[in-house]
This record gives C-alpha cells, structure tokens and sequence, in this order.
C-alpha cells in the first residue's frame, strides 16, 4: 500500500462498512515485517542494539505510513528477541503464535474487563478459565480467580485480600512471611500496602534453596511473642534463581494449623501443577488460599499473562468490590472490575485461551517437558567436569559458578562470561544471590535444542 493510494483519514479507525481492505493490508504489511524480523534472528544476538535507533515523537501533522513502518523496523531492530535460540537468560520464551492472534484480536475488540456491559463473552471467558485452572490445580466449586498483568500483580492482589481477611486492613504490626529466596516484588508489594521492611518478615532456605521448616516454626513463635500479627505465609513454587519449590505441603499443615493465609507464589512453577508431569516437590497445592500463575514465563502466552486462582471467590469480592455507580449489574454476573485491584483491564484472556485451546494439555506438557529436557541436558553435560558448582531445583532454571571461585571474583568473572557470551550470540543473565554473582541460564526457549546448548557449553568450556 503505498502513500498516494489511501486518504489518511480512511485509516484512523476500522470501518463499519466494507471489507476494510485498506486495514487488512495495514495488518498483512504488519505480519511479513514481524515475521522477517523473526526469521532473522538467528543472524543476529538475541539482543541488538542499533546505536541509531531514534525515539521520534508525534508532531503537527503525523506521520505517512511508510515513514512509520520504517520506525516499526528500526524498532524491532533495536530490540530483545525471544524468538533467537541463544536467548536464555530470563523467564521470556517466544511468543506462542495462538497468542500473537490473541494480542491482535484482543486490540481489535478493545473490550474492558471492567463490566460486562463492556466485555459479555471476554468476562465469561475469564471467568471460565480461572475456574478451569482453580479446578485443575484441586480447589473446589467456590474457587475461581483473575487475571492481572504478571505476576507482581497477581501476588500484590492475593495479599490484600489475604490481609483484609484476616482483618488487618490498617494494623501497622501486621506481617507477612516469604523465604529469603522469594522474589524482590515482595518489597514492592509490602511498600504498596503502605507497610515497611520490618513487615516482611524472611525465612531462611536450606542448602537447596527451600525455605526451612525449623525456621518457619522458630519465626511464627517470634512473630507472636512480638505481637506481630502474620496475614499471610508465601510459599514460592520455583525460586527465580534456582527454580527451587517450597515444601508446600509442611507449610500449608503449619499454615492450617495457625489459621493463616497460604499464598503460593507459581509465577514460575504454578503452570505445571495442570499437567501430569511429575516435579519433585509439587504436591498438595490444593491447600492453599491462593496460588499465582503465570503463562507468560514459560509456555510462550505473550506478556502480559497472569492469574491469581483463590479457594474462595468470595474472599475477592469482599476485599475489592466497591460498587461501580456508573456501571449496570446483572444479576449472577461479576464485573471483573469488582474483584481486583485493576479498574479499566484489556482482553489478555484471549491470548491465553487461545493458545491453550491450541496446545491442548499435551501441547502444554510438550513445551515444559521440553524445557526441563534441556535443561537435564545441560546439567548432565556441564557437570562431566567438575568446573562449574551448579544451583538447580526441579524446574528449569540452572545458575551456576566456576567451583572455588571467591565471592569478590564473581562480579568481575560474570560480567566477562556474559559479554563473551553475547558476542557468541547467547544471552545468559548473572542474578546476584546470597553475595555472589551467578551465570543464570533459563531453558524456556523452544528455539534451543541440543546442538545449540552444546554449543554454549563448548563456549563456557573455553572461554
Ligand atoms: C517467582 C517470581 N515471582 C514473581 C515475579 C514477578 O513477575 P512479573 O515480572 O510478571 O510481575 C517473578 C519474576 O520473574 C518471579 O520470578
């Protein structure tokens, strides 16, 4: 399509008349940019920065649509590419196709999960596929759940209703438990609550990278000594630097017994608990309060992508519902806008139904399978010689270091292997945990297979 053959104001808006071609060959251009940019990639570092990409801002009389699809290249040319098989540093995987469609038809409705007046099949929808994950991972007819932009969101969510059940709405001594290996979000969401550091009260982890049960029990009876009140206990289920899971099912016994609010945090592993595939440590999740889950980090659902699931609806409802005086209420239907902290929220539904729709359970389990595969693979290989001392749980997460190396080396040492990496084109990450810096390499990415990770190896071998 080029400039003289469309009047720019026929492409502000879609039509309501017509075949809207000039919008369909907006889309096709679209498509094949995007599409060349994927099928490049593995000619480039999964990370390209073109030192001339410029942030060009909108002026008087806008831009022609050649000078915009030209930005839309230089954009892409400047950017992370999930797809490249080199890219394994983070809990970013390519986009699941069913999912780039999801996106599209998502912007195309333009719907809001505010009200249903707003979005009648979207609200249905989620409303469905929460009950279908609540129902999968073992909670029962009362459970169901929603939707929210990652997973800092979904557990900020899952908190305030865990401390607004319990009553401790505005108690400055009210506390909330995680393992010293949960991740930095937590800060986060304690400083939103309007509550400090010493609210965040941090349970040490074993030589696996578990929180300890000793130190959980030793913790709860310092709490009530102290006459800190706890609103809730996290669990996480896959640590962001080792993958480790929590022993959920002595925490939730302890969690029972005390009346306290079980909050998983599966940003990571959660997804597993819907397949049959066996991880070491992943049982009784049924029996928390609330658990998130976030499809974003590893089955490819494009960002963002996250669930909260709750044992009980009613706990949600009671915490944010304020009434919406602008909005009609149906009688049996929740506006979806009541039961989270978000107001206006777009369709990201779609993406991930349709991208479960697509896979199917076995698609599902195919891609995590793949990934805890590969990253058997690479422990199997990189452990033949002893060099490296490896940090691994059952997921597929593995951060590791040379063996001896002394905490103050670790910085400069990681810095060096991921430059040297990236110009190999792999992009690995270096998290810092428990004073050292680490190489982290995250086998999400669908793209890598075994000739790849040998290559990595041999790189980590030499270099
Ligand atoms: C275990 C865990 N929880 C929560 C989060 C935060 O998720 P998001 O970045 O989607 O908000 C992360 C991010 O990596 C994570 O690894």
């Amino acid at each position: 399509m080029t400039e003289d053959l469309i009047n720019k104001k026929d492409i502000y808006f879609p039509s309501y008349l017509g075949t809207n071609d000039k919008l369909i060959s907006l889309l096709n251009r679209a498509t094949q940019t995007l599409c060349k940019w994927f099928s490049k990639a593995d000619q480039n570092s999964p990370l390209t920065i073109d030192e001339n990409f410029k942030c060009i801002m909108p002026d008087e009389d806008g831009s022609s649509v050649e000078h915009l699809f030209s930005e839309i290249e230089s954009l892409l040319n400047s950017s992370f590419n999930p797809v490249h098989p080199g890219s394994l540093a983070h809990l970013d995987p390519p986009p699941l196709n069913f999912s780039i469609l999801g996106d599209l038809i998502a912007a195309g409705l333009n719907n809001n999960l505010l009200a249903y007046e707003l979005s009648p099949s979207i609200t249905l929808l989620e409303e469905s596929l929460c009950k279908w994950f609540a129902k999968k991972i073992g909670f029962n007819d009362s459970s169901g759940g929603i939707a929210a932009s990652g997973g800092t969101l979904s557990n900020l969510n899952a908190l305030i209703a865990a401390r607004h059940n319990a009553g401790l709405g505005s108690d400055p001594n009210s506390v909330l438990l995680v393992s010293e290996d949960a991740h930095s979000s937590f800060i986060k969401c304690t400083r939103i609550m309007g509550l400090d550091e010493r609210n965040l009260v941090k349970i040490k982890t074993d030589n696996d990278g578990r929180m300890d049960i000793q130190n959980l029990r030793k913790t709860l009876d310092k709490c009530s000594t102290e006459n800190k009140k706890i609103f809730a206990v996290v669990a996480t289920l896959g640590t962001t630097v080792r993958g480790a899971i929590d022993p959920i099912k002595d925490i939730s016994e302890i969690c029972k017994e005390k009346k306290i609010w079980l909050h998983i945090d599966g940003s990571i592993g959660g997804i597993f608990a819907i397949t049959s595939i066996s991880i070491k440590g992943l049982n009784n999740i049924n029996q928390a309060n609330s658990i998130t889950i976030n499809p974003q980090k590893i089955i490819g659902i494009t960002k963002t992508s996250s669930l909260l699931l709750v044992s009980e609806m009613s706990t949600l409802e009671n915490t944010f519902s304020t009434g919406l005086p602008y909005i009609s209420t149906q009688e049996n239907i929740v506006n979806r806008g009541e039961i989270g902290i978000q107001g206006s929220r777009p369709a990201e539904i779609i993406k991930l139904w349709l991208g479960l729709r697509f896979l199917g359970l076995k698609g599902i389990e195919d891609i995590l399978k793949s990934s805890i595969k590969r990253k058997e693979f690479f422990i199997r290989n990189i452990s033949k010689k002893n060099k490296f001392e490896i940090f691994s749980g059952p997921l597929h997460i593995v951060s590791f270091l040379p063996t001896g190396i002394a905490p103050k080396d670790t910085d400069s040492w990681t810095k060096n292997k991921v430059n040297e990496l990236m110009k190999n084109n792999f992009m690995l990450s270096r998290p810092k945990y428990k004073g050292k810096y680490f190489l982290r390499v995250v086998m999400g990415n669908y793209n890598t297979n075994e000739s790849h990770i040998e290559n990595l190896l041999r790189l980590l071998d030499t270099l």
